[in-house]
C-alpha cells in the first residue's frame, strides 16, 4: 500500500509515520529525514540544501524526487511505502506518479491532516528530540519523567532542528499553504484524499487513520 501523509510543519506526519512502521511494518519515507542526513553527512545534496532547509524553505524538486526514486528501487520499499512531506508541489505530485507507474505501483490513499496553524507554531517550536535514541519529547507537553535523562534509552543529550524556530516555521506554514495545499485538488481529482482532524489527540488522529487503512 503507497499513502501520502499530507499537512503543515507540525501536523503530526512523522509522528504517525513512526507509529504505522512500528505497528503495521510499513515504510517510511520522509524527504526530511533523507533531507537532514545528507546535510549530517555534508553531501553534495546536503551542502545545497542545509540553507535552504534553516530559512523554511522547499528544496528543488529535481533533488527531492530523485531521492524518492532511489529508495523506491529499495528493497524494502518494493511493497508499497508511507510518503512523508513528499510530494510538496505539484511537479513533485506529478514526478511521483510516474514513479510508482514505472514501478507497477500506485497510490491508495492521501491523508490529509486538517489542523490550526497556530496551535502548530507551539508544537514545533516546543519540540525536541534525544539525541541518541530520537525519542521526541515537548517543552510543554512531554518531558522526560526524570529531567535531562531520555525515558528510553537513558541519554543525557538532546537536540532541535535547526529550522524549528518561529521565523522559519512561518515560512515553512506560508511554503505550504502556497505551494502544497493547492495540490490537493489534483488527488480530489483521483478520488483518493481521506481528511483526518489532526487537532485531535494522537490516538484519535491514529484510530482515524487505522480506519482508513482498514476500510
Ligand atoms: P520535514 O522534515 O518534512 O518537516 P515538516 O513538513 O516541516 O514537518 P515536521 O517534521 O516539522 O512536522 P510533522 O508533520 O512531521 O509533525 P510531527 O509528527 O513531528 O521538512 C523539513 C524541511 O525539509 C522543509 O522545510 C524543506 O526545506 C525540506 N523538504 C522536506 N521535504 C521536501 C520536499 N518534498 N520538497 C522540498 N523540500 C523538502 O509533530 C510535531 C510535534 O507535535 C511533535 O512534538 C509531536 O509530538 C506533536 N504532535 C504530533 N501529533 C500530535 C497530536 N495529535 N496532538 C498533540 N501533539 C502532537
Amino acid at each position: 500500500m503507497n499513502i501520502i501523509l499530507l499537512g503543515p510543519p507540525g501536523a503530526g506526519k512523522g509522528t504517525q509515520a513512526a507509529r504505522l512502521v512500528d505497528e503495521r511494518g510499513m515504510v517510511q519515507l520522509s524527504t526530511g529525514d533523507m533531507l537532514r542526513a545528507a546535510v549530517k553527512a555534508g553531501t553534495p545534496v546536503g551542502l545545497q540544501a542545509k540553507a535552504v532547509m534553516e530559512a523554511g524553505e522547499l528544496v528543488s524538486d529535481a533533488i527531492v524526487s530523485a531521492l524518492i526514486g532511489e529508495r523506491l528501487d529499495s528493497t524494502d520499499a518494493q511493497g508499497g511505502a508511507i510518503f512523508d512531506g513528499y510530494p510538496r508541489t505539484q511537479a513533485q505530485a506529478e514526478a511521483l506518479d510516474r514513479l510508482l507507474d514505472e514501478r507497477g505501483q500506485k497510490l491508495d490513499h492521501v491523508i490529509e491532516l486538517a489542523v490550526d496553524e497556530e496551535a502548530l507554531v507551539d508544537r514545533i517550536t516546543g519540540r525536541f528530540t534525544c539525541a541518541s535514541c530520537g525519542e521526541g519529547y515537548h517543552d510543554r507537553y512531554k518531558q522526560p519523567l526524570k529531567a535531562g535523562t531520555c525515558d528510553v534509552c537513558g541519554s543525557h543529550e538532546f537536540k532541535r532542528r535547526a529550522d524549528d524556530n518561529e521565523e522559519s516555521v512561518r515560512t515553512r506554514m506560508a511554503e505550504y499553504r502556497g505551494k502544497t495545499a493547492p495540490i490537493l485538488p489534483y488527488y480530489d481529482a483521483k478520488g483518493v484524499v481521506r481528511r483526518v482532524d489532526g487537532m485531535a489527540s494522537v490516538e484519535t488522529v491514529s484510530k482515524a487513520i487505522d480506519e482508513v487503512l482498514d476500510a
